[in-house]
């Protein structure tokens, strides 16, 4: 049996970092409000001129450093993005490009907003464990500011940009035990960008739509039910997990997720208050945060989740 261990993890976060104080100069709102309803007390934003590809980059040759490995030793690469750098091609070719892989391994992207990166490991974890692929580098990164209407405090206080990525190299031995995806799209309203291109022109808005209180219900309900079945799979219960790596959207899901869960605080991580929600770079920003900080080592069993946009929704159980 082969399955698809951890070999490295790598972030970054551009320099520039916009406070809740920051914020409150430019609109209706406050430190206190921001801080109180979701945990947020910063977000960086990308530098002018700053891609999605740019931020990957970074985050994966970090990731490459970690594993020992040249980005020569790729034969995959999956991006987890809601902001490519452009309509074609792919944030994953140009970010082969930019790390100058010349082997013409596989590279595309998957799209399913903040559940993205939880995707695009499955996704990698198939190829591997079907033999189509040795050695995976998966990313979640994306510039989603350039998705916010400055001018809307219900959603431009929430986000941030960043990126983050992760070296799977094909083992005997567990690495990841098992995913669990999900989608519905009866709610797509409920959380969009409702923008397309039509004869050269954008169509509707660009900028993220949101219904804050029906998102917060499904993202409680869904966590928990994902988390459960994912663990139910490898016959575990959440007492199991030393490590709880949730998508950092707003600290009150992630507590009210980790109370249903019974997973006790000093087993969650939190990034929430100084990134915002990165969307599909939260998850590998937070895990590479737990990893160079000791809060999840070797040995120990890390369970990731995350939802988004879509509705799209995911869990993974990954041995270190
Ligand atoms: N500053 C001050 N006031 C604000 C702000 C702001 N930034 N944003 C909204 N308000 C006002 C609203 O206009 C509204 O005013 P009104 O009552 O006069 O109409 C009021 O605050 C709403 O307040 P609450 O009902 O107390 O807000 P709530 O506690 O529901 O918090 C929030 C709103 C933070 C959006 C919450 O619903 C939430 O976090 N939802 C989840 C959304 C989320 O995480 N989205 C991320 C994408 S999805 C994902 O990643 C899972």
């Amino acid at each position: 049996m082969t399955y698809a261990k951890l070999l490295g993890t790598g972030s970054y976060l551009p320099d520039q970092v916009v406070t809740n104080d920051d914020l409150a100069q430019r609109m209706e709102t406050s430190d206190e409000w921001i801080r109180s309803r979701t945990g947020i007390r910063q977000r960086h934003v990308r530098a002018p001129g700053q891609g999605t590809s740019d931020l990957a980059l970074i985050a994966a040759q970090r990731a490459l450093a970690a594993a020992g490995l040249t980005a020569d030793a790729i034969d995959l690469i999956v991006v987890a993005t809601t902001t490519p750098d452009m309509v074609f091609p792919s944030t994953a070719c140009l970010l082969q490009a930019k790390l100058g892989v010349s082997s013409h391994a596989p590279a595309f992207d998957v799209q399913a907003v903040c559940t993205g990166f939880i995707y695009a490991l499955s996704v990698a974890d198939q190829f591997i464990r079907a033999g189509s692929a040795r050695t995976a580098l998966v990313v979640g990164a994306e510039t989603f500011t350039n998705l916010l209407n400055w001018n809307d405090r219900n959603t431009c206080v929430l986000f941030g940009d960043g990126a983050g990525a992760v070296v799977l190299g094909a083992a005997d031995e567990p690495g990841l035990l098992a995913t669990r995806l999900h989608a519905a799209g009866q709610y797509a309203h409920l959380l969009s960008a409702p923008g397309s291109f039509v004869e050269g022109a954008v169509v509707g808005s660009p900028t993220v739509q949101m219904d804050g209180g029906a998102v917060f219900k499904f993202a409680v309900k869904v966590l928990d039910q994902v988390c459960r079945e994912v663990l139910d799979s490898e016959d575990l219960t959440a007492a199991a997990v030393d490590c709880f790596i949730p998508h950092q959207a707003n600290i009150r899901i992630i507590e009210a997720t980790a109370h249903k869960l019974q997973i006790p605080e000093e087993r969650v991580v939190r990034t929430v208050s100084d990134q915002g929600n990165t969307s599909a770079a939260s998850v590998p920003l937070a895990l590479d945060h737990a990893w160079r900080n000791g809060l999840f080592r070797p040995g120990q069993l890390g369970l990731l989740a995350a939802v988004g946009g879509g509705f799209t929704w995911g869990a993974a159980l990954l041995r270190v």
